[in-house]
Protein backbone atom coordinates (compact mmCIF):
# COMPACT_ATOMS: atom_id res chain seq x y z
CA UNK A 1 0.00 0.00 0.00
CA UNK A 2 1.34 3.55 -0.86
CA UNK A 3 -0.23 5.42 2.14
CA UNK A 4 2.65 6.15 4.20
CA UNK A 5 0.90 5.20 7.75
CA UNK A 6 1.20 1.41 6.44
CA UNK A 7 4.40 0.92 4.49
CA UNK A 8 6.36 -1.69 5.84
CA UNK A 9 10.09 -0.10 6.48
CA UNK A 10 13.34 -1.51 7.67
CA UNK A 11 13.60 -3.49 10.83
CA UNK A 12 17.18 -1.46 11.56
CA UNK A 13 19.62 0.80 10.14
CA UNK A 14 22.13 -1.80 9.98
CA UNK A 15 19.63 -4.05 7.82
CA UNK A 16 19.30 -0.87 5.65
CA UNK A 17 22.88 -0.32 5.18
CA UNK A 18 23.71 -3.82 4.22
CA UNK A 19 20.76 -4.23 2.13
CA UNK A 20 21.66 -1.11 0.42
CA UNK A 21 25.29 -1.92 0.30
CA UNK A 22 24.18 -4.89 -0.74
CA UNK A 23 22.67 -3.48 -4.19
CA UNK A 24 26.08 -1.77 -4.55
CA UNK A 25 28.17 -4.28 -4.49
CA UNK A 26 28.22 -6.49 -7.25
CA UNK A 27 29.21 -7.70 -10.79
CA UNK A 28 30.27 -3.98 -10.76
CA UNK A 29 32.46 -4.57 -7.62
CA UNK A 30 34.28 -7.85 -8.33
CA UNK A 31 34.47 -8.54 -12.24
CA UNK A 32 34.25 -4.87 -14.26
CA UNK A 33 35.85 -2.66 -11.57
CA UNK A 34 39.43 -4.94 -11.34
CA UNK A 35 39.16 -5.41 -15.09
CA UNK A 36 38.42 -2.05 -16.37
CA UNK A 37 41.33 -1.35 -13.68
CA UNK A 38 43.49 -3.75 -15.70
CA UNK A 39 42.68 -1.95 -18.81
CA UNK A 40 43.15 1.18 -17.97
CA UNK A 41 46.50 0.85 -16.24
CA UNK A 42 46.09 1.12 -12.82
CA UNK A 43 46.47 3.53 -10.02
CA UNK A 44 46.04 7.02 -12.03
CA UNK A 45 42.26 5.57 -12.97
CA UNK A 46 41.95 4.47 -9.71
CA UNK A 47 42.17 8.07 -8.02
CA UNK A 48 39.72 9.40 -10.77
CA UNK A 49 37.33 6.74 -9.95
CA UNK A 50 37.07 7.43 -6.44
CA UNK A 51 37.21 10.92 -6.98
CA UNK A 52 33.57 10.29 -9.36
CA UNK A 53 32.59 8.42 -6.52
CA UNK A 54 33.35 11.44 -4.10
CA UNK A 55 31.88 14.16 -6.12
CA UNK A 56 29.08 12.85 -8.22
CA UNK A 57 28.15 8.85 -7.26
CA UNK A 58 27.79 9.89 -3.73
CA UNK A 59 25.53 13.21 -3.75
CA UNK A 60 23.32 11.79 -6.03
CA UNK A 61 23.10 8.60 -4.06
CA UNK A 62 22.02 11.13 -0.86
CA UNK A 63 19.39 12.85 -3.64
CA UNK A 64 17.77 9.35 -4.64
CA UNK A 65 17.64 8.24 -0.74
CA UNK A 66 15.90 11.21 -0.16
CA UNK A 67 13.50 11.09 -3.49
CA UNK A 68 12.66 7.71 -2.38
CA UNK A 69 12.18 8.57 1.70
CA UNK A 70 9.93 11.46 0.98
CA UNK A 71 7.58 10.23 -1.41
CA UNK A 72 7.42 6.69 0.33
CA UNK A 73 6.31 5.11 -2.79
CA UNK A 74 7.90 3.33 -5.76
CA UNK A 75 10.08 5.59 -8.32
CA UNK A 76 7.12 6.50 -10.55
CA UNK A 77 5.10 7.24 -7.28
CA UNK A 78 7.67 9.35 -5.50
CA UNK A 79 8.12 11.33 -7.95
CA UNK A 80 4.27 12.05 -8.47
CA UNK A 81 3.98 12.91 -4.78
CA UNK A 82 6.83 15.23 -4.75
CA UNK A 83 6.54 16.92 -8.47
CA UNK A 84 2.51 16.61 -8.68
CA UNK A 85 0.49 13.82 -10.69
CA UNK A 86 0.90 15.13 -14.29
CA UNK A 87 4.34 16.03 -14.53
CA UNK A 88 6.30 14.97 -16.96
CA UNK A 89 9.20 14.55 -13.82
CA UNK A 90 7.24 11.04 -13.45
CA UNK A 91 9.02 9.97 -16.86
CA UNK A 92 12.10 9.88 -14.75
CA UNK A 93 10.56 7.38 -12.38
CA UNK A 94 9.55 5.21 -15.54
CA UNK A 95 12.70 5.42 -16.81
CA UNK A 96 14.27 3.76 -13.75
CA UNK A 97 11.44 0.95 -13.62
CA UNK A 98 12.70 0.49 -17.18
CA UNK A 99 16.30 0.45 -16.77
CA UNK A 100 16.33 -1.76 -13.43
CA UNK A 101 14.01 -4.39 -15.27
CA UNK A 102 16.41 -4.19 -18.72
CA UNK A 103 19.51 -3.91 -16.54
CA UNK A 104 18.28 -7.42 -14.69
CA UNK A 105 17.50 -9.21 -17.67
CA UNK A 106 21.52 -9.50 -19.26
CA UNK A 107 22.89 -9.23 -15.24
CA UNK A 108 21.48 -12.65 -14.42
CA UNK A 109 23.13 -14.15 -17.81
CA UNK A 110 26.82 -12.98 -16.05
CA UNK A 111 25.59 -14.12 -12.70
CA UNK A 112 24.25 -17.51 -13.54
CA UNK A 113 27.75 -18.02 -15.13
CA UNK A 114 29.31 -17.44 -11.35
CA UNK A 115 26.72 -20.14 -10.56
CA UNK A 116 28.50 -22.98 -12.82
CA UNK A 117 31.00 -22.04 -11.56
CA UNK A 118 30.75 -22.78 -7.75
CA UNK A 119 29.50 -26.32 -9.18
CA UNK A 120 32.95 -26.46 -11.06
CA UNK A 121 34.89 -25.63 -8.61
CA UNK A 122 32.97 -27.73 -5.38
CA UNK A 123 33.12 -30.75 -7.95
CA UNK A 124 37.10 -30.11 -8.70
CA UNK A 125 36.64 -29.53 -12.32
CA UNK A 126 39.11 -26.65 -11.77
CA UNK A 127 41.84 -28.72 -9.85
CA UNK A 128 44.74 -30.44 -11.12
CA UNK A 129 44.27 -29.57 -14.84
CA UNK A 130 46.50 -27.32 -17.31
CA UNK A 131 45.87 -23.73 -17.77
CA UNK A 132 44.51 -23.64 -21.45
CA UNK A 133 41.84 -26.59 -20.51
CA UNK A 134 40.72 -24.13 -17.37
CA UNK A 135 40.36 -21.54 -19.38
CA UNK A 136 39.00 -23.69 -22.13
CA UNK A 137 36.22 -24.37 -19.72
CA UNK A 138 34.93 -20.98 -20.60
CA UNK A 139 34.16 -21.31 -23.82
CA UNK A 140 32.64 -24.43 -23.62
CA UNK A 141 30.22 -22.59 -21.03
CA UNK A 142 29.17 -19.74 -22.92
CA UNK A 143 28.65 -21.65 -26.37
CA UNK A 144 25.96 -24.17 -24.87
CA UNK A 145 22.95 -22.21 -24.92
CA UNK A 146 21.30 -24.82 -22.32
CA UNK A 147 23.60 -24.55 -19.95
CA UNK A 148 23.90 -20.54 -20.26
CA UNK A 149 20.25 -20.51 -20.37
CA UNK A 150 20.04 -22.94 -17.27
CA UNK A 151 22.17 -21.10 -14.93
CA UNK A 152 20.40 -17.68 -15.89
CA UNK A 153 17.11 -19.23 -15.02
CA UNK A 154 18.39 -21.21 -11.32
CA UNK A 155 19.65 -17.22 -10.65
CA UNK A 156 16.64 -15.65 -11.54
CA UNK A 157 14.79 -18.10 -9.49
CA UNK A 158 16.89 -17.35 -6.26
CA UNK A 159 16.39 -13.26 -7.21
CA UNK A 160 12.55 -14.12 -7.40
CA UNK A 161 12.42 -16.29 -3.62
CA UNK A 162 14.31 -13.54 -2.04
CA UNK A 163 12.06 -10.85 -3.35
CA UNK A 164 9.04 -12.70 -3.05
CA UNK A 165 9.73 -12.82 0.73
CA UNK A 166 9.67 -8.91 0.96
CA UNK A 167 11.61 -6.17 2.43
CA UNK A 168 12.14 -7.52 5.94
CA UNK A 169 11.72 -11.26 5.67
CA UNK A 170 13.49 -11.43 2.00
CA UNK A 171 15.55 -8.62 1.59
CA UNK A 172 16.99 -7.35 4.77
CA UNK A 173 16.98 -11.06 5.87
CA UNK A 174 19.41 -12.40 3.29
CA UNK A 175 21.54 -9.45 3.32
CA UNK A 176 22.14 -9.58 7.05
CA UNK A 177 23.76 -12.84 6.04
CA UNK A 178 25.21 -12.19 2.48
CA UNK A 179 27.17 -9.30 3.07
CA UNK A 180 29.28 -9.91 6.45
CA UNK A 181 30.10 -13.01 4.68
CA UNK A 182 31.21 -12.06 1.56
CA UNK A 183 33.15 -9.66 2.99
CA UNK A 184 34.41 -12.01 5.62
CA UNK A 185 35.37 -14.13 2.20
CA UNK A 186 37.14 -11.03 0.87
CA UNK A 187 39.48 -10.05 3.09
CA UNK A 188 40.45 -13.62 3.06
CA UNK A 189 41.20 -13.81 -0.36
CA UNK A 190 43.03 -10.51 0.09
CA UNK A 191 45.09 -11.97 2.71
CA UNK A 192 46.19 -14.63 0.75
CA UNK A 193 46.71 -12.26 -2.31
CA UNK A 194 49.30 -10.74 0.05
CA UNK A 195 51.08 -13.25 0.89
CA UNK A 196 51.69 -14.10 -2.55
CA UNK A 197 54.62 -13.29 -4.16
CA UNK A 198 53.39 -10.77 -6.39
CA UNK A 199 51.76 -8.40 -3.47
CA UNK A 200 54.34 -5.87 -3.95
CA UNK A 201 53.15 -5.46 -7.64
CA UNK A 202 50.04 -5.47 -7.31
CA UNK A 203 49.85 -3.10 -4.69
CA UNK A 204 51.93 -0.85 -6.87
CA UNK A 205 49.78 -1.28 -9.86
CA UNK A 206 46.36 -0.15 -7.94
CA UNK A 207 48.02 2.88 -6.15
CA UNK A 208 50.83 4.32 -7.65
CA UNK A 209 49.53 6.37 -10.13
CA UNK A 210 51.17 7.14 -13.75
CA UNK A 211 49.53 9.49 -15.23
CA UNK A 212 50.89 8.93 -18.81
CA UNK A 213 48.61 6.51 -18.83
CA UNK A 214 45.46 8.59 -18.05
CA UNK A 215 43.30 8.91 -21.80
CA UNK A 216 39.81 10.36 -22.24
CA UNK A 217 38.32 6.80 -22.04
CA UNK A 218 39.58 6.09 -19.40
CA UNK A 219 37.97 9.45 -17.73
CA UNK A 220 34.52 8.56 -19.02
CA UNK A 221 34.77 4.75 -18.00
CA UNK A 222 35.77 6.11 -14.50
CA UNK A 223 32.81 8.12 -14.49
CA UNK A 224 30.19 5.48 -16.29
CA UNK A 225 31.41 3.08 -13.46
CA UNK A 226 30.52 5.35 -10.15
CA UNK A 227 27.14 5.11 -11.52
CA UNK A 228 26.93 1.47 -12.13
CA UNK A 229 28.76 0.33 -8.92
CA UNK A 230 27.15 2.38 -6.53
CA UNK A 231 23.04 1.71 -8.27
CA UNK A 232 22.51 4.92 -9.56
CA UNK A 233 20.24 5.95 -12.45
CA UNK A 234 18.11 2.44 -11.99
CA UNK A 235 15.96 3.57 -9.17
CA UNK A 236 17.36 0.93 -6.82
CA UNK A 237 18.35 3.55 -4.19
CA UNK A 238 15.17 5.90 -4.20
CA UNK A 239 13.22 2.32 -3.72
CA UNK A 240 14.65 1.44 -0.65
CA UNK A 241 14.93 4.97 0.49
CA UNK A 242 11.17 4.67 0.40
CA UNK A 243 11.41 2.10 3.46
CA UNK A 244 13.18 4.47 5.51
CA UNK A 245 11.46 5.91 8.06
CA UNK A 246 11.74 10.08 9.15
CA UNK A 247 13.94 9.59 11.57
CA UNK A 248 16.74 8.70 8.91
CA UNK A 249 20.59 10.85 8.53
CA UNK A 250 20.81 10.35 4.73
CA UNK A 251 24.43 11.31 4.82
CA UNK A 252 25.56 9.24 7.61
CA UNK A 253 23.80 6.24 5.83
CA UNK A 254 25.55 7.13 2.33
CA UNK A 255 29.02 7.87 3.79
CA UNK A 256 28.91 4.34 4.90
CA UNK A 257 27.31 2.21 1.62
CA UNK A 258 29.35 4.33 -0.64
CA UNK A 259 32.37 3.34 1.72
CA UNK A 260 31.79 -0.35 2.06
CA UNK A 261 31.17 -0.31 -1.66
CA UNK A 262 34.24 1.33 -2.52
CA UNK A 263 36.16 -0.93 0.11
CA UNK A 264 35.26 -3.24 -1.69
CA UNK A 265 36.08 -3.09 -5.02
CA UNK A 266 39.73 -2.19 -3.77
CA UNK A 267 39.35 -5.32 -2.04
CA UNK A 268 38.60 -7.30 -4.83
CA UNK A 269 41.70 -5.11 -7.23
CA UNK A 270 44.02 -6.11 -4.12
CA UNK A 271 43.04 -10.31 -3.98
CA UNK A 272 43.34 -10.26 -7.98
CA UNK A 273 46.13 -8.64 -9.03
CA UNK A 274 48.93 -10.07 -6.60
CA UNK A 275 48.01 -13.14 -8.06
CA UNK A 276 47.58 -12.17 -11.52
CA UNK A 277 51.24 -10.84 -11.91
CA UNK A 278 53.06 -13.35 -9.41
CA UNK A 279 51.31 -16.00 -12.61
CA UNK A 280 53.04 -14.08 -14.69
CA UNK A 281 49.63 -13.25 -16.51
CA UNK A 282 48.46 -9.95 -17.73
CA UNK A 283 46.53 -7.22 -16.03
CA UNK A 284 44.45 -6.20 -19.17
CA UNK A 285 42.98 -9.76 -20.02
CA UNK A 286 39.65 -7.75 -20.10
CA UNK A 287 36.47 -9.34 -19.28
CA UNK A 288 37.92 -12.60 -19.16
CA UNK A 289 40.01 -11.84 -15.88
CA UNK A 290 37.57 -13.17 -13.66
CA UNK A 291 36.39 -16.69 -15.22
CA UNK A 292 39.30 -17.84 -17.15
CA UNK A 293 42.50 -15.97 -15.32
CA UNK A 294 41.73 -16.91 -11.63
CA UNK A 295 40.71 -20.31 -11.79
CA UNK A 296 43.90 -21.18 -13.17
CA UNK A 297 46.05 -19.08 -11.35
CA UNK A 298 44.00 -20.83 -8.24
CA UNK A 299 44.55 -24.17 -9.64
CA UNK A 300 48.11 -23.52 -9.11
CA UNK A 301 48.05 -22.35 -5.94
CA UNK A 302 47.98 -24.82 -2.59
CA UNK A 303 44.36 -25.02 -1.63
CA UNK A 304 43.41 -23.98 -4.74
CA UNK A 305 39.83 -25.38 -5.15
CA UNK A 306 38.60 -24.23 -2.25
CA UNK A 307 39.82 -20.71 -2.64
CA UNK A 308 38.28 -20.92 -6.31
CA UNK A 309 34.99 -22.12 -4.74
CA UNK A 310 35.15 -18.89 -2.02
CA UNK A 311 36.09 -16.94 -4.98
CA UNK A 312 32.60 -17.73 -6.92
CA UNK A 313 30.57 -17.94 -3.92
CA UNK A 314 31.22 -14.48 -2.70
CA UNK A 315 30.78 -13.47 -6.86
CA UNK A 316 27.02 -15.43 -6.68
CA UNK A 317 26.27 -13.76 -3.34
CA UNK A 318 27.39 -10.48 -4.06
CA UNK A 319 25.40 -10.85 -7.49
CA UNK A 320 22.20 -11.86 -5.98
CA UNK A 321 22.03 -8.94 -3.46
CA UNK A 322 22.21 -6.79 -6.60
CA UNK A 323 19.88 -8.45 -8.65
CA UNK A 324 16.97 -8.19 -5.73
CA UNK A 325 17.32 -4.78 -5.90
CA UNK A 326 16.92 -4.66 -9.44
CA UNK A 327 13.81 -6.87 -9.45
CA UNK A 328 12.25 -4.55 -6.15
CA UNK A 329 12.03 -2.05 -8.20
CA UNK A 330 9.53 -3.26 -10.93
CA UNK A 331 7.96 -5.09 -8.26
CA UNK A 332 7.68 -1.94 -5.54
CA UNK A 333 6.35 0.12 -8.73
CA UNK A 334 3.18 -2.87 -9.42
CA UNK A 335 2.51 -3.39 -5.41
CA UNK A 336 2.19 1.02 -4.63
CA UNK A 337 0.70 2.05 -7.94
CA UNK A 338 -1.22 -0.89 -9.05
CA UNK A 339 -2.17 -2.77 -5.63
CA UNK A 340 -0.69 -5.82 -6.90
CA UNK A 341 -0.19 -8.87 -4.27
CA UNK A 342 3.65 -9.12 -4.32
CA UNK A 343 4.07 -12.53 -5.10
CA UNK A 344 1.97 -12.11 -8.34
CA UNK A 345 3.91 -8.71 -8.90
CA UNK A 346 7.27 -10.74 -8.37
CA UNK A 347 7.16 -13.94 -10.05
CA UNK A 348 5.24 -11.98 -13.19
CA UNK A 349 8.27 -9.41 -13.39
CA UNK A 350 10.59 -12.12 -12.72
CA UNK A 351 9.91 -14.26 -15.08
CA UNK A 352 9.62 -11.60 -17.58
CA UNK A 353 13.22 -9.86 -17.08
CA UNK A 354 14.26 -13.97 -17.69
CA UNK A 355 12.50 -14.54 -20.83
CA UNK A 356 13.49 -10.93 -22.09
CA UNK A 357 17.40 -12.03 -20.90
CA UNK A 358 17.52 -14.87 -23.15
CA UNK A 359 18.70 -13.03 -25.84
CA UNK A 360 20.98 -11.86 -24.44
CA UNK A 361 21.90 -15.63 -23.08
CA UNK A 362 22.25 -16.50 -26.89
CA UNK A 363 24.48 -13.50 -27.58
CA UNK A 364 27.09 -16.06 -26.66
CA UNK A 365 26.79 -19.00 -28.67
CA UNK A 366 23.55 -19.43 -31.27
CA UNK A 367 23.23 -15.60 -31.66
CA UNK A 368 26.68 -14.74 -31.71
CA UNK A 369 26.33 -13.32 -35.06
CA UNK A 370 22.97 -11.50 -34.85
CA UNK A 371 23.36 -7.97 -34.66
CA UNK A 372 19.95 -6.23 -35.78
CA UNK A 373 20.77 -3.49 -33.54
CA UNK A 374 23.93 -0.62 -33.93
CA UNK A 375 26.00 -3.52 -35.10
CA UNK A 376 25.82 -5.15 -31.67
CA UNK A 377 24.65 -8.54 -30.50
CA UNK A 378 21.73 -7.95 -28.21
CA UNK A 379 23.53 -8.33 -24.70
CA UNK A 380 26.12 -5.48 -25.45
CA UNK A 381 23.02 -3.33 -27.30
CA UNK A 382 21.21 -3.78 -23.87
CA UNK A 383 24.73 -3.61 -21.77
CA UNK A 384 25.45 0.09 -23.85
CA UNK A 385 21.96 1.26 -23.34
CA UNK A 386 21.54 1.00 -19.77
CA UNK A 387 25.36 1.01 -18.50
CA UNK A 388 26.68 4.37 -21.06
CA UNK A 389 22.94 5.84 -21.21
CA UNK A 390 19.82 5.18 -18.83
CA UNK A 391 22.03 5.06 -15.70
CA UNK A 392 23.92 8.34 -16.38
CA UNK A 393 21.19 9.79 -17.70
CA UNK A 394 19.13 8.94 -14.70
CA UNK A 395 21.52 10.16 -12.52
CA UNK A 396 21.44 13.27 -14.19
CA UNK A 397 17.80 13.86 -14.04
CA UNK A 398 18.02 12.75 -10.59
CA UNK A 399 20.26 15.39 -9.90
CA UNK A 400 18.79 18.83 -11.65
CA UNK A 401 15.58 17.54 -10.03
CA UNK A 402 17.08 17.98 -6.61
CA UNK A 403 19.23 20.79 -6.95
CA UNK A 404 17.19 23.16 -9.21
CA UNK A 405 13.71 22.14 -9.23
CA UNK A 406 12.69 20.38 -5.65
CA UNK A 407 11.79 23.39 -3.86
CA UNK A 408 11.37 21.52 -0.52
CA UNK A 409 15.26 23.22 1.08
CA UNK A 410 13.44 22.72 4.87
CA UNK A 411 13.01 19.50 4.29
CA UNK A 412 16.00 18.85 2.49
CA UNK A 413 18.44 20.56 4.98
CA UNK A 414 16.43 18.52 7.34
CA UNK A 415 17.12 15.00 5.79
CA UNK A 416 20.47 15.74 5.59
CA UNK A 417 21.17 16.35 9.59
CA UNK A 418 21.90 20.36 9.54
CA UNK A 419 22.03 21.59 12.50
CA UNK A 420 24.96 19.12 12.73
CA UNK A 421 26.85 20.03 9.68
CA UNK A 422 26.13 23.37 8.48
CA UNK A 423 28.63 23.04 6.03
CA UNK A 424 26.71 19.83 4.26
CA UNK A 425 23.78 21.59 2.67
CA UNK A 426 25.58 24.03 0.47
CA UNK A 427 28.13 21.61 -0.65
CA UNK A 428 26.14 18.70 -1.44
CA UNK A 429 23.62 21.72 -3.50
CA UNK A 430 26.63 22.88 -5.49
CA UNK A 431 27.84 19.73 -6.48
CA UNK A 432 23.97 18.32 -7.19
CA UNK A 433 23.95 21.70 -9.74
CA UNK A 434 26.98 22.05 -11.31
CA UNK A 435 29.02 19.54 -10.82
CA UNK A 436 27.42 16.26 -11.59
CA UNK A 437 25.30 17.19 -14.13
CA UNK A 438 28.29 19.08 -16.24
CA UNK A 439 30.57 15.53 -15.30
CA UNK A 440 27.07 13.44 -16.72
CA UNK A 441 26.52 15.58 -19.97
CA UNK A 442 30.10 14.87 -20.96
CA UNK A 443 29.77 11.67 -20.25
CA UNK A 444 26.71 11.33 -22.70
CA UNK A 445 28.22 13.84 -25.05
CA UNK A 446 31.34 11.33 -25.14
CA UNK A 447 28.98 8.39 -26.16
CA UNK A 448 27.31 9.72 -28.91
CA UNK A 449 30.53 10.50 -30.31
CA UNK A 450 30.19 14.36 -30.36
CA UNK A 451 34.25 14.74 -29.36
CA UNK A 452 34.89 12.28 -31.94
CA UNK A 453 36.10 9.42 -29.43
N1 LIG B 1 25.71 -1.78 -8.31
C1 LIG B 1 25.54 -3.06 -8.93
C2 LIG B 1 26.91 -3.67 -9.22
O1 LIG B 1 27.92 -3.08 -8.98
C3 LIG B 1 24.73 -2.97 -10.18
C4 LIG B 1 23.43 -2.24 -10.04
C5 LIG B 1 23.15 -1.15 -10.86
C6 LIG B 1 22.44 -2.67 -9.14
C7 LIG B 1 21.95 -0.47 -10.77
C8 LIG B 1 21.21 -2.00 -9.05
C9 LIG B 1 20.97 -0.90 -9.85
O2 LIG B 1 26.99 -4.76 -9.72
Amino acid sequence: MSASGQRIHWASRMGFILAAAGSAVGLGNIWKFPYITGVHGGGAFVLVYLACIALVGMPIMMAEFLIGRHGQRDPVGSFESLAGKGSPWKLVGWGAVAASFILLSFYAVVAGWSLDYVVKAATGALAGRPAEEISNLFGQLVSSPWQVIFWQALFMVLTMAIVHGGVGKGIERWSKILMPLLFLLLLLLFGRAMLSPGAKEGLAFMFAPDFSKLTPAALLDALGHAFFTLSLGAGSMITYGSYLDARSDLFSLSLRITVLDTLIAMFAGLAIFPIVFAAGLEPSAGPGLVFQTIPIVFSELPFGSVLALLFFLLFAFAALSSSISMLEVSVAYLIDEKNWPRPRATWLLGSGALLLGIPSALSFNRWSEVKPLFGKTFFDFFDMLISSYMLPLGGLCVAVYAGWFWKGEEEKTELLGERKRPWLFPLWHFLLRYVAPAAVLIIILNQTGVFGA
